[in-house]
């Protein structure tokens, strides 16, 4: 089945594959927490808008997608952060109105968020630029071992080759295969998991893996 791999750069897509990303990424207390009630459509529709929005107020984000041609269905999507020449301020975790049903549960949600990237702000504050994330990859469960996290990892280790990047990523047990093959490496093995009055025990276990930069190789 032909596979295509572009840059995402209509907003119209986000709505398309938002419902596959929470498919795929399912079951998460870490992804629950931050896009809360994610499985229903119209909640669906909101976290898609906060995609939006997101990657309008940060110039270091890219999406890419792969697209089956015969479907012309998105079956995988990946949300890259290229950082260049400046280093990013760092800000909360936000989501629009009407994500969480109050103050406590945002504030968990970001607290849980600082937790799911301390080793990459580590990394962010401790190294030079540039440095590539890969901050979101998901395939559809009907379309997973068919090649299409490869392409969406091309993408971004030509992207950090060119620019003789350090990438990291926050990995799954599923995603570390990929990254891996892709030239990762585990840096740490870590639990997500809220802070003081915030916690509420961990919510997942992930690898942070750092891939060297071309030189270094
Ligand atoms: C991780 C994920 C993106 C891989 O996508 P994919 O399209 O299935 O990947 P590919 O088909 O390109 O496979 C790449 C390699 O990883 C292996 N692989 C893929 N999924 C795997 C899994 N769940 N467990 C173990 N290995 C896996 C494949 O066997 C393949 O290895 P090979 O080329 O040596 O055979 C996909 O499984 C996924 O979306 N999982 C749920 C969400 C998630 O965990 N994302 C990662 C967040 S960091």
């Amino acid at each position: 089945m032909p596979l295509e791999h572009s840059l995402v750069t209509d907003d119209a897509d986000f709505p398309k594959f938002t419902p596959l990303m929470f498919e795929a990424i399912h079951p998460s207390g870490f992804v629950d927490a931050c896009w809360p009630n994610n499985l229903n459509a119209e909640m669906q529709k909101l976290h898609a808008s906060g995609f939006v929005s997101h990657k309008s107020m940060d110039p270091t984000v890219t999406w890419t997608k792969v697209t089956d041609t015969e479907t012309n269905e998105i079956i995988g999507v990946a949300q890259w952060l290229v950082l260049k020449d400046q280093k990013p301020p760092e800000y909360d975790f936000d989501g629009p109105p009407g994500t969480w049903e109050n103050d406590t549960e945002k504030k968990y949600a970001q607290d849980i968020y600082r937790s799911f990237t301390r080793h990459r702000h580590e990394v962010i504050r401790n190294e030079d630029l540039p440095i590539v994330v890969l901050s979101i990859m998901t395939v559809h469960p009907k379309h997973q071992y068919r090649g299409v996290g490869t392409l969406l990892m091309q993408w971004g280790t030509n992207v950090a080759d060119e620019l003789n990047a350090l990438s990291v990523v926050e990995a799954t047990q599923a995603g570390r295969w990929l990254y891996e093959k892709s030239g990762f490496a585990v840096k740490h093995h870590y639990a997500i998991q809220g802070s003081g009055e915030l916690d509420r025990g961990v919510t997942d276990r992930l690898f942070f893996m750092i891939r060297p930069r071309k030189s270094e190789k």
